[in-house]
């Protein structure tokens, strides 16, 4: 089943007389607990992509259907009600709360949850066991990023939206904040997007979208997806 549905969505942003097509005419269909992941230069448009579908910002047209809700045309409250209910995020920068330890930041993402995860048995999941009492500055960056995987995993959010995940790690830490997000994907069937420069990451997807210029460029189905520890980075 079609988790996305796009439909000649396209974003035009002006600034003075200068007009960006940060995406063009876009028709896309994503399928509900895939690891899709999304390659394009800088300026492509990625960005803007997850900022419509996760209803950060709204597309200038076209039609937009998650769960089959045209969610195109929400108001604010609408969009702050889908984003709590529906979504997590996660993005380079870990954006964690220095003065609260990992339990405390996880909580925060539990907050208003319908079915919120056990915050213990999700910190083991992301290899982060018995380290619940650590503050942010205690940790690695890999591990700070496995802390915001689990405040964004906490209430089994539908998707799960990564904007360079890995943009900060070096690449024996990217690949367990990788393995971390493929892990969680199985086990809780959580639709995964992920936007990366990095093209080997593109080895762990089901599918993979190719974004050039606000337009899609191509769309992928690997036969054969790697674990994350095993992709060769670039
Ligand atoms: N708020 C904005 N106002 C004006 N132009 C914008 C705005 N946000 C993005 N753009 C423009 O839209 C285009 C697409 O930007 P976007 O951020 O989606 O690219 P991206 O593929 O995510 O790039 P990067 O890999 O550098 O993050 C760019 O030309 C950018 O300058
Ligand atoms: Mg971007």
């Amino acid at each position: 089943m079609a988790i996305y549905e796009l439909k000649d969505v396209s974003k035009i942003y002006k600034v003075n007389n200068t007009i960006t097509k940060a995406l063009n005419k876009v028709d896309l269909s994503l399928s509900e607990g895939e690891v899709i992941v999304v390659l394009g230069p800088s300026g492509s448009g990625k960005s803007t992509l997850l900022n419509v579908l996760s209803g950060i910002d709204n597309a200038t047209s076209g039609s937009i259907k998650f769960m089959g809700q045209e969610i195109s045309h929400y108001k604010y409250e609408e969009l702050c009600k889908y984003r709590r209910d529906y979504l997590g995020f996660i993005f380079q920068s870990y954006n964690l709360i220095s003065n609260l330890n990992v339990a405390e930041n996880v909580e925060l993402g539990q907050q208003l949850a319908k079915n919120p995860l056990n915050i213990s048995e999700l910190l083991s999941e992301v290899g982060l066991a018995g380290q619940e009492h650590k503050f942010p500055y205690q940790m690695s960056g890999g591990q700070q990023q496995r802390v915001a995987i689990a405040r964004a995993l906490v209430k089994n959010p539908k998707v799960l939206f990564c904007d360079e995940p890995t943009g900060a790690l070096d690449e024996a830490t990217g690949k367990l904040v990788l393995q971390t997000i493929q892990n969680l994907n199985k086990k809780y069937q959580t639709t995964v997007i992920i936007i990366t420069h990095n093209p080997s990451i593109a080895q762990m997807a089901n599918t993979v979208i190719k974004v050039n210029s606000g337009k899609i460029v191509s769309i992928t189905h690997n036969k054969k997806v790697l674990n994350a520890m095993k992709i060769a980075w670039a």
